[in-house]
């Protein structure tokens, strides 16, 4: 039974409105994309150099309006709606608020009874990104049932979280962040660099030109037995470097060679994709993954990406290379096929209001409730 499904998203700086279309259940599930609007905040939050919750609380109030005007389907009727996805946390609670109370207003306008509107886990929504549609049919639809084992990774401007997942409903936290998200740290070291919000993008661009060889910046606890991350020392690494060699100094190892922001900026992102990198395909050897899930702002990254399907791509070949003796001998235990790699479209990756959509109608499917309030630090 196909189910016509609001997403509404409202936990950070960009305002989304989509309408999806879910069909299939716990072992499968299908989405189709029937409108996808995202309202930007750069604009508004640039002169600040970072999001300011009250703007974004006013942004919201703005063009949440503005979208569900926009957002007529044609053949799909306002009292078609089956479910209002609408996200709760986590995020900045005034800005979440917005949503909560738009979906409530529009349960309200249109009598709908209160059991259709499903709160949202913003880290769900990430998570669950991989189900998207894409525009190239991927090698994996035709392989369904070779995702789980998943290892999960969820890189966003509040989370760096590494996940197993064994099915659609059950996952198990391995490891996260122990002071800054990876995103944060992207942003603060744009920041540094004097490069205009958000840092990410204008980092990842810089980075481009430069050389990723040229500093080499701590991997922090990249050896280290555990899946958390930390992000914070990469970030001060990068600070006091700057303090010893202003933009444009000469390092003393190589007089010769001038140090560009390109080239930090190379640097910095080489070390903290390093990282990310190294510590799934660890948890993917250990757990035996059928494929590896990437998911979150930071995932837009081109590099991350191109970097992570290549170690996939790598390990995948290193097991087909090796005799089952040696296998075993290096832990490659339970893992007996192909690595798939499982990443949604890039505009799915930062926030937006289809991937709402899609964990409201996971959330829905999986009987799970979340509490119809905003929860700042909610959890995955
Ligand atoms: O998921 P998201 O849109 O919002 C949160 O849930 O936080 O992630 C935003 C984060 C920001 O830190 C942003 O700088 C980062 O994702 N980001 C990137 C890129 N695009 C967005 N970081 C590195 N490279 C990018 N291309
Ligand atoms: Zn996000």
């Amino acid at each position: 039974m196909k189910k016509i499904i609001l997403g509404i998203e409202t936990s950070c700086d960009e305002t989304g409105v989509a309408l999806v279309e879910a069909s299939g259940g716990l072992r499968w599930t299908k989405f189709k994309v029937l409108k996808n609007l995202v309202a930007s905040q750069i604009k508004i939050h640039e002169p600040f150099g970072g999001v300011v919750p009250n703007l974004a609380k006013r942004e919201h109030l703005k063009n949440l309006p503005i979208l569900w005007k926009r957002c007529q389907v044609s053949g799909v009727r306002c009292q078609d709606i089956d479910l209002i996805a609408v996200t709760v946390g986590p995020g900045l609670e005034p800005a979440l608020w917005t949503g909560i109370s738009f979906a409530k207003q529009i349960i309200s306008n249109f009598q709908f009874p209160i059991s259709k509107l499903v709160g949202t886990n913003h880290l769900e929504g990430h998570l669950y990104s991989f189900l998207l549609p894409r525009k190239t049919r991927s090698k994996f639809e035709d392989r369904r049932s070779k995702i789980f084992p998943a290892i999960a990774l969820i890189v966003s401007g509040g989370h760096t979280v590494l996940l197993l997942m064994k099915d659609l409903k059950t996952w198990k936290k391995l490891g996260e962040t122990r002071d800054d998200a990876v995103g944060e740290a992207f942003d603060k070291v744009a920041r540094l660099l004097k490069l205009p919000y958000p840092g990410g993008p204008a980092l990842e661009k810089l980075a481009r030109l430069g050389n990723p060889a040229a500093i080499e910046f701590p991997r922090p606890m990249i050896h280290d037995k555990n899946f958390d991350f930390s992000f914070s020392g990469l970030k001060t690494s990068v600070l006091y470097f700057l303090r010893e060699y202003p933009l444009g100094s000469h390092l003393e190892t190589s007089p010769l060679l001038k140090i560009t922001n390109a080239d930090i900026a190379a640097s910095f992102q080489k070390a903290a994709i390093e990282v990310l990198v190294k510590k799934t395909m660890r948890a993917a050897l250990e757990f035996g993954a059928k494929s590896v899930m990437l998911s979150g702002g930071v995932a837009a990254n081109k590099k991350l990406r191109s970097d992570m399907r290549q170690a996939i791509r790598k390990l995948n070949s290193d097991m087909r290379h090796r005799t089952s003796k040696l296998k075993r001998n290096m832990g490659y235990v339970k893992s007996n096929g192909r690595v798939n790699f499982l990443v949604a479209e890039q505009k799915y990756n930062t926030d937006n209001a289809v991937m709402i959509a899609a964990a409201g109608y996971m959330a829905y499917l999986r009987k799970k409730k979340y509490p119809l309030r905003a929860n700042g630090n909610l959890d995955i």
